[in-house]
């Protein structure tokens, strides 16, 4: 059980609202898909009309493996979609915050800088992540989780709630309804499937194996199938955080009869929009070029999966869809569902850009902000950031005048 937004009284208070506005940045770091942001609006817009003080906080990236993202482009952006300024610091605690915040007045928004510049939000560190918690803690009277896309990161400021009180925002608030409500029926044939290029998902693969009737995986995570069973990938990209000891784990779910490869791939010699692609089986890989999306073969494959099943979740794109010549795959995967009557689920911040590249948005039952968090809701896990909430009301009920709960 946890607050609601409709449960709090944020009339002048300081209220932290955590989003997660990490979204697709071009080279020029402008944003490619602002449904992230969009989706935020209505409890932006609630806390506004309500005289709220609010203070947003996020995560653009992970600044630890590239160059660091800042929120100044996403404050900007903001400010345009509410037609009001936005300020933004250059910090997300300190002095500079605390003044800033101090110097606000009703219904002005504040937005912080990138939660993942302080080394203690992702610290392995529990104590380090519970102490930047409660300095965050420190800046508000109410917090709101409006962030349902990081909502299975344990982070700090993901368990702010643990020291304030806090509450559900109206956009995951709906997302959580959603796909829990998908999920009381699942109808069979029960197909998952599985793309992109973040290796944490390989975790979820065996729970996946466990409920749907296949798993198909597509997208930079099927190389790393392709690798461990010895196959030459050439120069394609793969994602190593959190596979360091995976070899074991990746054998194990290669043994599953479920779990369906690739059986042929896209090809190209560089990254780049005017290159030459041709196919290949995935067994005659050149050393010379890199994977960048499904074969044709695949494609027809895995199309005849789709055409019989009646529930699909989709997370992850099959290739770099965002250069035409490299869009096969992930466009047939997406028309393919959204022709089919199954109940879908498409989840991810890139398979939801690709939805929305071929304007299928509305023929899937729920396309959800979060990869990773709408796959381990759909494992039937808690997410550490709503276990946060709950623990958040068990903690000031008391406190608390309304009692509409969810
Ligand atoms: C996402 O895009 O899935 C969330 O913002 C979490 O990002 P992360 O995988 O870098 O933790």
């Amino acid at each position: 059980m946890y607050f609601t937004l409709h449960n709090m009284d944020v009339k002048n208070k300081r209220v932290l609202l955590r989003a997660d506005f990490n979204v697709p940045l071009d080279e020029n770091e402008q944003i490619t898909n602002d449904k992230r942001i969009r989706e935020t609006l209505p409890t932006i817009k609630h806390l506004i009309a309500k005289g709220a003080k609010s203070i947003i906080l996020t995560h653009v990236g992970r600044p630890d493996e590239k160059k660091a993202q800042t929120t100044d482009v996403i404050a900007k952006h903001l400010s345009k979609l509410l037609n009001q300024p936005v300020k933004k610091v250059n910090s997300c605690i300190g002095k500079e915050v605390e003044i800033a915040i101090k110097a606000m007045s009703i219904g002005d928004v504040l937005m912080l800088e990138n939660v993942r510049f302080n080394e203690s939000e992702k610290s392995k560190d529990e104590v380090k992540r519970k102490q930047f918690a409660q300095q965050l803690a420190g800046l508000c009277d109410i917090y709101i989780n409006d962030a349902f896309a990081n909502s299975h990161r344990d982070h700090a400021s993901m368990i702010v709630p643990q020291f304030v009180p806090g509450c559900i925002g109206l956009s995951a608030q709906t997302e959580l309804e959603i796909i829990n409500k998908a999920m009381e029926k699942k109808e069979r044939p029960f197909i998952s499937i599985v793309g992109g290029l973040k290796a944490d998902k390989l975790k979820s693969i065996h729970n996946l194996l466990t409920m749907s009737d296949n798993v198909l995986v597509g997208g930079s995570l099927a190389l790393l199938f392709l690798k461990i069973k010895g196959y030459q990938i050439g120069l394609s990209r793969i994602d190593t955080e959190g596979v360091e000891h995976a070899e074991s784990e990746i054998k194990e779910l290669l043994n599953n009869k479920k779990l369906i490869l690739p059986m042929d791939c896209t090809i190209t010699e560089k990254f780049d929009k005017d290159t030459k692609v041709s196919h290949t089986t995935v067994t005659s890989i050149p050393e010379n070029m890199m994977v960048i999306d499904i074969g044709p073969k695949t494609i027809e494959l895995y199309k005849k999966y789709i055409a019989s099943a009646k529930t699909i979740i989709w997370n992850g794109p099959m290739g770099a869809f965002e250069i035409p010549q490299f869009e096969q795959g992930t466009k047939e995967m997406a028309q393919a569902i959204a022709q089919s009557k199954a109940t879908s689920i498409v989840g991810g911040g890139d398979s939801a850009t690709a939805v929305e590249k071929y304007s299928l948005q509305n023929k899937m039952t729920h396309v959800a902000t979060g990869g990773g968090a709408s796959l381990m809701l759909l494992e039937g896990k808690k997410l550490p950031a709503i276990t946060a909430l709950e623990e958040s009301y068990a903690r000031y009920k008391t406190l608390m005048v309304t009692a509409n709960t969810v």
